[in-house]
């Protein structure tokens, strides 16, 4: 290379000779569209996977508050180093499906500045670019989610007519954190209920597209797959979104499902 016999380097040039083996590798597989796309596509599987799990978990809701709050109380209080692991490696491949997946709207945008002349004809080009406003408002929603019931900064419970109570401090009769409460303290809100729909449907949109375009990605959507791996797409988004939703509405039809709102212990 010519740069690395020249006496004197530019300090861009310092910088990647330093960037050797595998470090260069690796950087050059982020930067290539190509590479981006298949960490997007694996990165993308993995959340889907995380919110399969995660409606699976809350269902226990149904099974009634001891079965939820014993449930959460094994993931963040049993499980001890690995539950950080487990939140590290998420909050990981959180941030690179966003930034990834950012960057390359911005390169595509970027190398067409011209919009198609028959959108409708571009059909996945069109697909693609909704992505990245379901994916955003689906971003937003996670970290409203988050302050919502993991930082119990949103909403307060009413336990008792006028007596408000943070989420954090709702406690059962074992004196463990009473997340069946502030479900169904969350979602007899009428603004909280309507909010958790409305993201609820945009991920569905996002992973109804966003499944399929991941197999396409990792090569796995040729002809004989196509049909199924669409199915699958479809499965899988109606399913997460069917959970979900069976929570929320759930809470809503209490004489049905018995999620009554609660007579429950406080701090
Ligand atoms: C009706 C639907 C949902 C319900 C009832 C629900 C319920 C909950 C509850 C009870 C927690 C634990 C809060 C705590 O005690 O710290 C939680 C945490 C969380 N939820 Fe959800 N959730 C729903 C949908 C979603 C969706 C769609 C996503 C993302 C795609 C999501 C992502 C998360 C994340 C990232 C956490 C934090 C996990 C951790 O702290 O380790 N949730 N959710």
């Amino acid at each position: 290379m010519a740069g690395s016999t020249s006496p004197v380097r530019h300090p861009k040039q310092k910088k990647d000779a330093a960037l050797t083996g595998a470090n260069s590798f690796l950087w050059a597989f982020f930067d290539s569209s190509v590479g981006a796309k298949i960490v997007v596509a694996l990165t993308g599987l993995g959340l889907v996977g995380f919110s399969a799990f995660h409606m699976i978990g809350n269902l226990k809701v149904f099974q009634g508050r001891d079965a939820i709050n014993g449930y959460a109380y094994f993931l963040t209080h049993s499980l001890g180093a690995l539950i950080w692991v487990a939140r590290a490696g998420l909050l990981t491949i959180f941030a690179l499906h966003l930034t990834l997946a950012i960057r390359l709207t911005l390169r595509s945008r970027a190398a067409r500045p011209v919009p198609y002349a028959h959108p409708g004809s571009v059909q996945a080009t069109a697909a693609s670019r909704t992505m990245i406003w379901s994916g955003a408002v689906v971003g937003l929603f996670v970290l409203f989610h988050l302050v919502h019931f993991t930082f119990a900064l949103v909403h307060q419970a009413e336990v008792e007519p006028g007596k408000f109570v943070s989420y954090a401090d709702l406690k059962d009769a074992n004196g463990q954190h009473d997340v069946y409460s502030m479900v169904v303290f969350g979602f007899t809100t009428p603004w909280l209920a309507v909010l958790y729909i409305v993201a609820q449907v945009v991920l569905f949109l996002h992973l109804l597209h966003g499944v399929q375009s991941a197999f396409q990605t990792l090569g796995l959507k040729n002809n004989r797959f196509a049909p199924a791996i669409r199915l699958a797409g479809f499965a899988v988004a109606t399913v997460i979104l069917a959970g979900n939703l069976a929570i929320v509405i759930g809470v809503w039809s209490s004489p049905w499902t018995g999620l009554a709102p609660p007579l429950y212990k406080t701090v």
